[in-house]
């Protein structure tokens, strides 16, 4: 399953646009990130893509509104933060909430199962399975239910 997603997934806003994924929105907790992205040259001539201050561990989207939710740093930047086995599982339930039945998340992260998974699986509606990739970890988590 791993590998099916490995290379449909290409995780940058202007590689997934280029690739023809539309209905894009970024989300990040910090007003200058959001900013620097929404005010890019890159952004700029993707037009339609949605940048939002948003904290992924409360979402506020409307339920199963998403297909896909990409996660590039996010986990990362949660698992070296104080108690963040609480925020980890908080993001997990919040992101389950708005994948439809059958979407599908993606990280590619740095921390290691060991740490992120028993706190990511805590959430029972969905499966999330892990691989080494090179140096990285590449979680893919399917919400249950079709
Ligand atoms: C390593 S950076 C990655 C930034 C961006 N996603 C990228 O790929 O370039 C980690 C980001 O996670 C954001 N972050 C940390 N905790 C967050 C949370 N609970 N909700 C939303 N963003 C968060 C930080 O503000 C920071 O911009």
């Amino acid at each position: 399953m791993l590998k099916r997603h490995r290379f449909s997934y290409p995780v940058n806003v202007s590689s997934m646009y280029d690739h023809g994924w539309r209905n894009i929105t970024n989300i990040d907790f910090s007003k200058p990130c959001i900013e620097q992205g929404r005010l890019s040259p890159s952004s700029a001539s993707r037009p339609g893509v949605k940048w939002l201050v948003m904290d992924a561990c409360s979402l506020t989207f409307e339920d199963a509104s998403f297909d896909t939710a990409i996660d590039k740093g996010t986990l990362d930047a949660i698992a070296c933060s104080e108690a963040f086995d609480w925020f980890l599982s908080r993001m997990a339930r919040s992101i389950v909430r708005v994948l439809r039945p059958g979407g599908i998340w993606v990280c590619v992260s740095f921390t290691p199962p060991e740490i992120a998974l028993p706190l990511l699986e805590e959430c029972k509606e969905w499966e999330v399975e892990v691989e080494k990739w090179r140096s990285f970890w590449m979680y893919v988590g399917r919400k249950r239910g079709i």
